[in-house]
């Protein structure tokens, strides 16, 4: 049992952090909370967590930090190819003939907590390769970690971080610096970073896929719901979702329909 992290301290912050983003804390990973309040209250020079609590009350932009603290940022290009295949082959495919019939060659897509960028990204540079000629693409990418927004924003990536990246893609949309590669404006163009907070509605709408891999699995069940809720109101009719391979809506009574195709499994709301 922690002395610094109490249980009445415990309960005081994962409720304020549950509250204010959705994530959700446990025995299990109560350690990660506190050192992350270890650090905070390094850094703001306390000595007591209710002195802390009582800042965090008055201070929305140190909630921000202490947010964006206990986040995992963990992410890579090309997470989970199945998905990516499932785009090109199903949901592309789709969406060029429910769109294009009506003469809207614009898709659509929101990276939902997408952390340093790699995953909106990827997503870009795939529908630029596939897309028919005269189609284009918006990617919003949102996320309520800072640090990672302003990764993603510069779109310089160490070399350790290209891993995944097939050689046909780092040719023609990275550029080759000291140390590591730096994303093409042709690409960086058509990912739009916003700071966003899954627990508010984005006020995004008519979006035609949806990515919220990895975010959901920090969420208790209720903020899950709530979330994916949102989503629904956000997407267009035939849209898709896409949420990560460990990740499930089973059980949830959502809207949405589970659809599974050679490639891939996703979520698509019909209606
Ligand atoms: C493990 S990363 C997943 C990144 C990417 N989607 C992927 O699958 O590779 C989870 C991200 O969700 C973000 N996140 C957690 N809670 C959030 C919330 N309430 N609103 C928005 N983003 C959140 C975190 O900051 C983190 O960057």
């Amino acid at each position: 049992m922690s002395e610094f992290l109490g249980d009445a301290d415990f309960e005081l912050y994962s409720k304020l952090i549950y509250d204010a983003s959705g994530i959700h804390f446990s025995t299990t990973n109560r350690s990660i909370l506190e050192s992350r309040l270890k650090e905070r209250l390094r850094e703001k020079k306390l000595d007591g967590l209710r002195a802390y609590y009582q800042l965090l009350l008055s201070d929305k932009e140190e909630l921000k930090t202490l947010l964006d603290s206990v986040t995992t940022n963990l992410t890579r290009f090309f997470r989970n190819q199945a998905h990516f295949d499932a785009i090109e082959h199903f949901v592309v495919p789709e969406l060029v003939k429910l769109k294009g019939a009506g003469g809207d060659r614009k898709v659509k897509v929101w990276s939902a907590g997408c952390s340093t960028g790699e995953e909106p990204y990827t997503i870009a540079m795939l529908l630029k390769e596939i897309l028919p000629a005269g189609w284009t693409c918006e990617v919003v990418a949102s996320d309520i970690s800072l640090k990672s927004l302003m990764v993603g924003k510069e779109g310089f990536y160490p070399d350790a971080r290209i891993v995944g990246i097939p050689e046909n893609y780092l040719g023609k949309y990275f550029e080759k610096k000291p140390g590591g590669y730096q994303i093409k404006d042709e690409v960086k163009k058509l990912v739009r970073f916003d700071y966003h907070n899954l627990k508010n509605d984005s006020g995004l709408r008519n979006l035609d896929i949806v990515f919220c891999r990895n975010v959901l699995i920090y969420f208790d069940e209720a903020a899950q719901k709530a979330s994916v809720e949102r989503f629904y109101e956000a997407m267009s009719s035939k849209s898709f979702l896409f949420i990560g391979h460990s990740e499930s809506l089973f059980g949830m009574n959502t809207k949405f329909e589970f659809v599974k195709t050679d490639w891939a499994c996703f979520y698509r709301k019909f209606v």
